[in-house]
């Protein structure tokens, strides 16, 4: 396990909370590593029979750890946890229900994509700062945003960067619900708790219809992967990771 990855289980629910509130919850490969244990070891136990997955602190999650991604992304494409991550999150069986309680950044919002049900904090904002970052978009987002969303308004995410309020993101049909931020994760929790009631193999069998295309989508998951690496081996990357740490805006003039 690890100290900013922590899980409860209650009432066949398993509540994945990311809690790095200090660095704005953002994911290392360690700590993508402990969500793969938790989701992989809840799907094995019958005990459990759904997933919530939440941040602590106001803050769903500020993305990858721009230094950690820097330090242990291996140009060569091989496996590491955070490109291992939404391949375990297309394989799992039993529902995934995110509760956004507060910004989504980067992975933060495009996990969403592959969960089953978003409920969001009025509070909560989603912005993708993929290609302000010189990177790519990651794991299966360039397939289902546009997917989801509709092209248009998944590029004003995924190309441009915009940032969206819970209200918008809900419009434009990235989210189950908005609910007031003191009420969220009781609501989810409900929520969770009425699915986990549920006849299990039905929950199962339904959501495995749903997820038909998930060969597909492991294929996307594949060749974005090998283009982020590509992208962080990048000496754009570099320039933007620089800036990032140092609180300078990137300068990208040089580049062609
Ligand atoms: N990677 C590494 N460190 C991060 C981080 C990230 N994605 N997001 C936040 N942090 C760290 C900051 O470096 C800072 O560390 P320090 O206190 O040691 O200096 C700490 O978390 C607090 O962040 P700070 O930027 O001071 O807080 P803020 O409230 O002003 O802004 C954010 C919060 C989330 C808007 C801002 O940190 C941010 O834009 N983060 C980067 C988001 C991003 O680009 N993610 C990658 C997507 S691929």
């Amino acid at each position: 396990m690890n100290e900013h990855i922590l899980t409860t289980d209650e009432a066949g629910v398993r509540v994945i909370e990311i809690a790095r509130p200090q660095k704005k919850n953002a994911l290392t490969q360690a700590m993508y590593a402990a969500i793969i244990a938790a989701l992989e070891a809840g799907d094995a136990d019958p005990q459990v029979r759904v997933f919530v997955l939440t941040g602590q602190g106001g803050m769903f999650t500020s993305g990858n750890d721009l230094a950690d991604f820097t330090a242990n992304t291996r140009a060569d494409g091989a496996s590491s946890p955070a490109e291992r991550f939404p391949y375990a999150l297309t394989q799992t069986r039993k529902p995934v229900i995110a509760a956004v309680n507060g910004p989504a950044i980067g992975v933060g919002v495009t996990l969403l994509l592959q969960c089953d049900l978003v409920y969001a904090a009025d509070s909560a904002t989603f912005r993708t700062p993929f290609v302000d970052l010189a990177l790519s978009p990651e794991g299966a987002s360039s397939l289902l945003m546009p997917a989801a969303l509709g092209r248009a308004r998944a590029n004003a995410l995924l190309l441009l960067g915009d940032t969206w309020t819970a209200e918008e993101a809900l419009a434009a049909g990235l989210l189950s619900g908005v609910v007031p931020a003191k009420d969220l994760l009781t609501s989810v929790m409900a929520r969770a708790r009425a699915l986990a009631a549920k006849a299990p193999g039905a929950v199962r069998a339904s959501k495995a219809l749903i997820d038909a295309d998930a060969p597909a989508v492991l294929d996307h998951i594949r060749l974005a992967s090998k283009v982020f690496a590509e992208r962080v081996g990048s000496l754009e990357f570099a320039e933007a990771a620089s800036a990032f740490m140092t609180r300078r805006p990137a300068d990208f003039s040089k580049f062609s």
